[in-house]
Formats: structure tokens, C-alpha cells, sequence
């Protein structure tokens, strides 16, 4: 408090007092701002994470969609949907900036209505263990699977798209089987996941249409990105029946221009292309390497450009009433906020049966979107 010790000595000089009373407050206010602007920024302006700040990051926990997808008809295709998710699901307690990309866990996420997870895995005896890179996320493909299972039984309305990925070599020297045998191990040979796997997981060939909401309703549809010689078990990652923006190696932040430049093209080509139902629609909001993650998502901590959260929360909502925008399709986000995630599920509102029925009645024009 030095500047209310400096005030005392001034006092002293009784005629002035007025003045330095004055000039006392005013000081005292220029302090208090600057502490609250520098130190604060969250308890000025809203959500706040480790000390950085941003209206559409963070905050997911209060955003609570347990069952969105209960109020679309069974025969919209899973490409027609608008669908948050998130990039690097499990590294919520990894421990490391670099590689930490949400701060919320598994069922938390999915309770908001996120309905997209990138699922890393690494065969490490004869086990796949979730990694981001080399750091253990302290998660396994066991908690994750039993993570989804518990959910889709309790909401058996709900789909999960789940990318699975290869994520590097094999760890440790007793490995005596593939990433694809110890995967179909947990389908097939598990005490404890072969269950859920038996009811929930959907195995799509790549031959048949790409499947309807009604098809997947309880079922984990898996984007595949391992090799196999017994497969296919899902939809090839980065095959030709999908549509992915993925710029991640952004050397510094003042390239999060070209990073959204990329996100915005991607969504509007998701929000304006014909619904053949013929691809999915990705878009990684995310991005790394010069940049944390979390800068990337929220902005940095000087605030000298905006974050890419924001950025795609205004676009989501800015657009969100326009008739010729009819999806945004996959969005893949870092460290996701309530406000992100309810306004990219509004974008299925004209889908819902409820909404269909009382004010927007539209039902004419619902057939550009199957
Ligand atoms: C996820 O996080 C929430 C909130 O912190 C907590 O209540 C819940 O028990 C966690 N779930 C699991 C499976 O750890
Ligand atoms: C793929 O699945 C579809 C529908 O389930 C089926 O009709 C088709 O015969 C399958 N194709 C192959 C090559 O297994
Ligand atoms: C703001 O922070 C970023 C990332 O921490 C840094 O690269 C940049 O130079 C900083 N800008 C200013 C003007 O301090």
C-alpha cells in the first residue's frame, strides 16, 4: 500500500490538504485499475485459466447438453450435423503447457454436449496407453473406452465420433503384438471392455453410405488412422470421404492470421456445400508449436491478438441465423467454452423435431440438409 503512505506524510501540510486528498484518490484508482488489469484480467472481463482470458474458452463445465442429438430425426446423416469436439481429449492433467489442451475431463466434456475426441494411443506392452507425443496423458485406452460406454448407456440418444490414432512407435521392449490385435483385443478379448465394446462400437466398411444419426445412436463411429490388415474398422482419416483443416505448426502468434484464415475457409465451405451426404466436414481450431495451445485457443497472455476460440465463437454466431449456412460440421477445439459450444449446437436447431414443429417451420426447405 504505498501510495496510502505517501497520502499520510503529505497530510502534514494542512492548506493542501484538499488537493492531495484528491490527487490521493486518484492514485489510489490508477493503482487499483492497474492491479486488477495486470493481475486480474478474469475478474474483469469473464473466464479465466491460468491466468489467460477469453469469453469462448474454458468454461465448458457450464454448458450442459447431455442429450442434444434426441431432438434430431434418425434419418439425418451424421455429415449434415454441427458437432463441437475436442482436440487431444485426455491431456487435461498432463502437466506440461506445451502439451496440455483441455482442462476438463472425459465425462465433463461429454456432459457439455462435445461429441468429437481425439484418442492418441500408443502400444506399450501390448497395451495402448493415450499419449500426446511422448508425454503420458496417465489415461488408458481401458478408461476411455469405459469413460464413452458409461455415457451412451445412460444416453443411448447420443453418438460419439471417436478418431483413433496411432500415436508414434511403440513404447517399451515386451511388445509381442500390433496396435491392431491389441485393439481388437479390447473389442474382443477384455474382461473388462468387451461388453460395451459388443454394444456400442460400429464398425463401418468405407463401402456402405456414411450412416445415418438413427445408425449410430449409442455407438462410438471411429475415424481410423492405424494401419490393419483385418479392418477396416471405421472411416479413413484423411481418406476421400472427408474434408479436414489441420494447419497446426504455427511458428509464432502473429501467424494465428493465416491459422484463421484456414479455420473460416473450412467452416464456410462445411456451412455452404450441398448435404449429399458424400464427406465429413472437419475443422481444427487448434493449433501448436510456436504457440502454446492455449495461446492458440485463447490468445496470449499479453493479449496482443485475439485467440482462435474467440475468433470462431463471433463467426459461429454471427452466421448462425443465416439461412444459407446450414452447418458447421466437425469443430475440433482446445480448452472449448460454454458460449463456443452452445452456439455451434444451435446451428442444429432447424434439424429439431420440437423447433420443426412450433416457430421456424421451415420443413419445405429442410430437405437441402438430407
Ligand atoms: C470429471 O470431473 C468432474 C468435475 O471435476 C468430477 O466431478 C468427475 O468425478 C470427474 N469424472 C471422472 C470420471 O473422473
Ligand atoms: C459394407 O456394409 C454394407 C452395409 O452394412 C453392406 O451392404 C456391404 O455389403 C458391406 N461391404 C463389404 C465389402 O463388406
Ligand atoms: C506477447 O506475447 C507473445 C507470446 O507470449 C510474444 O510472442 C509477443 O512478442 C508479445 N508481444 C508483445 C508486444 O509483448
Amino acid at each position: 500500500m504505498p501510495s496510502i503512505a505517501g497520502c499520510h506524510s503529505l497530510l502534514h501540510g494542512l492548506p493542501r490538504r484538499i488537493p492531495v486528498l484528491i490527487s490521493g484518490a486518484v492514485i489510489f484508482i490508477m493503482v487499483l485499475s492497474y492491479l486488477l488489469l495486470s493481475m486480474g484480467p478474469c475478474m474483469v472481463w469473464g473466464v479465466c485459466y491460468h491466468g489467460y482470458q477469453s469469453a469462448y474458452s474454458f468454461d465448458a463445465d457450464l454448458a450442459h447438453h447431455p442429450t442434444w442429438m434426441g431432438d434430431i430425426p434418425d434419418e439425418v446423416p451424421i455429415t449434415s450435423l454441427s458437432i463441437p469436439g475436442t482436440h487431444d481429449t485426455m491431456t487435461y492433467t498432463i502437466g506440461s503447457e506445451g502439451l496440455q489442451c483441455q482442462n476438463w475431463n472425459l465425462s465433463m466434456q461429454l456432459d457439455a454436449g462435445l461429441r468429437y475426441f481425439d484418442i492418441r494411443a500408443r502400444l506399450r506392452d501390448d497395451e495402448l496407453q493415450i499419449y500426446h507425443g511422448n508425454g503420458y496423458t496417465g489415461y488408458s485406452f481401458t478408461n476411455v473406452l469405459v469413460g464413452m460406454f458409461e455415457f451412451l448407456d445412460a444416453n443411448p440418444s447420443e453418438t460419439i465420433i471417436m478418431r483413433l490414432k496411432q500415436e508414434g512407435n511403440p513404447i517399451g521392449s515386451s511388445n509381442t503384438i500390433s496396435f491392431e490385435d491389441s485393439f481388437n483385443r479390447y473389442r474382443q478379448d477384455d474382461p473388462v471392455t468387451t461388453a460395451g465394446a459388443n454394444d456400442h462400437l460400429y464398425i463401418y466398411n468405407r463401402t456402405a453410405p456414411l450412416p445415418t444419426l438413427g445408425e449410430l445412436r449409442s455407438k462410438i463411429f471411429i475415424l481410423q488412422q492405424f494401419p490393419d490388415n483385418n479392418g477396416p474398422y471405421g472411416l479413413l482419416w484423411e481418406g476421400n470421404q472427408m474434408v479436414l483443416e489441420d494447419l497446426w505448426i504455427i511458428p509464432d502468434i502473429y501467424h494465428l492470421a493465416d491459422k484463421w484464415t484456414a479455420i473460416r475457409n473450412a467452416l464456410e465451405l462445411a456451412a455452404t456445400s450441398k448435404h449429399d451426404n458424400s464427406v465429413l466436414y472437419l475443422a481444427h481450431v487448434s493449433a501448436s508449436i510456436g504457440v502454446l495451445p492455449i495461446e492458440a485457443a485463447a490468445g496470449p497472455l499479453n493479449r496482443t491478438v485475439s485467440g482462435m476460440n474467440d475468433m470462431t465463437g463471433q463467426w459461429v454466431e454471427d452466421f448462425e441465423l443465416v439461412e444459407d449456412a446450414t452447418r458447421t460440421g466437425i469443430v475440433i477445439l482446445d480448452f472449448p467454452g460454454r458460449r463456443l459450444i452452445d452456439a455451434i449446437l444451435r446451428w442444429n436447431q432447424p434439424l429439431q423435431r420440437k423447433v420443426r414443429r412450433s416457430t421456424w417451420s421451415r420443413s419445405a426447405q429442410l430437405s437441402k440438409y438430407w
